[in-house]
């Protein structure tokens, strides 16, 4: 009879070696990696500064030629990421983008969802999405939805300045990232499209909160976003002076969401967007939640305290909260506002039955939503 000899790390060695030779590996090898106890993040919290970047942004305006840059967008990278994934957080790209004047920079389409929050104009750059050309203003969102034609310029005589905020990397993780560059009316191509929707056509059809117009194009691009493209900061900022007297939410302050009136729901399928005030002293309670966000300041300075760091900002900022990492805001000022725009990937994961979320009560207990797995 033959003896059993007990294999040895050789003989896995050998195992492990034959088996990557077709492509291939023991799931014991890895486990480790795909089954984490907690979600595995890798992006870092991070803030841009403006001050910082301004004077880099305006130079680049001046010595990047349109030729060089089919956009001249500065994308901010996230410490925590290689470039192999050159992005602000795992799920979007965000960048800081510079139009000077008299510039134009031709219609395009793809299937990421676009948005860009403004920062600087005289009121004279624009975007023109599916011929509606809006002009801009700081704190004004412009949405780009997949699937949309759309062009940017600047009429004005001041440098415009906005943050783009992208899906890039959710189509990069689906191999579904298409851009389409030769628009053409009436069969002719076209370096830009006419502005064929009447003056401030979304505000004026969708922008009436609970009415809407029986006669309103309620599709636009592969019809996966709100019909109302364009928000004026002045109505946000009115929507928000009207609740500021109320409790709020106490881990957002006074937060409200850019809402598809179609739905109630998210105005893009993979982000939400929302504007908050952090009245002066406001400090929030703490939560984490799986769905990460990105930051731009609108108006005043505060921070947010991200696992026990402070991390402070001001005007035209932009700072990334990581998934899954415990986090509360501060307006620290005793007389002035703090205004924080936020677009997160929560729909994502939403749709995914992946998004939960864990809040810490004043007396430090934890609840949580969504979540049904056991630790
Ligand atoms: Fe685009
Ligand atoms: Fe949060």
């Amino acid at each position: 009879m033959m003896q059993e000899v007990a294999p040895d790390d050789a003989q896995r060695e050998q195992l492990y070696k034959a088996l990557g030779d077709l492509n291939a590996y023991g799931f014991w090898t890895i486990q480790g990696d795909m089954e984490p106890k907690e979600p595995r993040v890798r992006e870092l919290p991070h803030v841009w500064r403006w001050k910082e970047f301004e004077p880099h942004i305006i130079n680049a305006g001046h010595i990047v030629p349109h030729e060089l840059a089919e956009r001249r967008g500065i994308v901010l990278h996230n410490p925590g990421l290689d470039m192999t994934r050159p992005s602000t957080t795992n799920t979007q790209y965000v960048a800081y983008s510079v139009y000077m004047p008299g510039e134009i920079f031709e219609a395009h389409i793809h299937s990421p969802a676009a948005s860009r929050m403004l920062l600087k104009s005289d009121g004279k750059g624009y975007t023109t999405v599916e011929g509606e050309k809006a002009y801009l203003d700081r704190g004004d969102l412009i949405m780009t939805p997949s699937g949309t034609w759309h062009d940017h310029g600047n009429e004005g005589a001041e440098p415009m300045v906005w943050v783009d905020m992208l899906d890039i990397p959710v189509t990069m993780l689906f191999n579904a990232g298409k851009f389409g560059f030769h628009y053409t009316e009436n069969g002719v191509q076209r370096p830009m499209q006419s502005a064929t929707r009447s003056h401030l056509y979304s505000q004026r059809h969708f922008g009436m909160g609970g009415l809407r117009p029986r006669f309103a194009q309620t599709s636009i691009g592969n019809n996966t976003s709100s019909p109302q493209l364009h928000w004026k900061y002045n109505d946000v900022r009115k929507a928000l002076n009207a609740v500021r007297d109320e409790p709020g939410d106490p881990y957002d302050g006074v937060i409200i969401d850019y809402i598809n009136v179609m739905d109630g729901g998210p105005i893009q399928k993979t982000q939400n967007f929302s504007m908050q005030l952090l009245r002066p002293g406001e400090h929030t309670l703490s939560h984490r939640h799986t769905n990460s966000s990105v930051y731009v300041v609108i108006e005043g300075s505060g921070s947010t305290i991200i696992e026990g760091e402070e991390f402070k900002w001001e005007e035209s900022d932009v700072f990334c909260v990581p998934s899954y990492k415990w986090h509360e805001h501060v307006n620290a000022s005793g007389s002035e506002d703090a205004v924080i725009y936020c677009v997160s990937d929560a729909p994502a994961l939403q749709k995914l039955g992946l998004w939960w979320e864990e809040r810490k009560a004043k007396d430090g207990s934890i609840t949580s939503a969504g979540n049904t797995i056991p630790a």
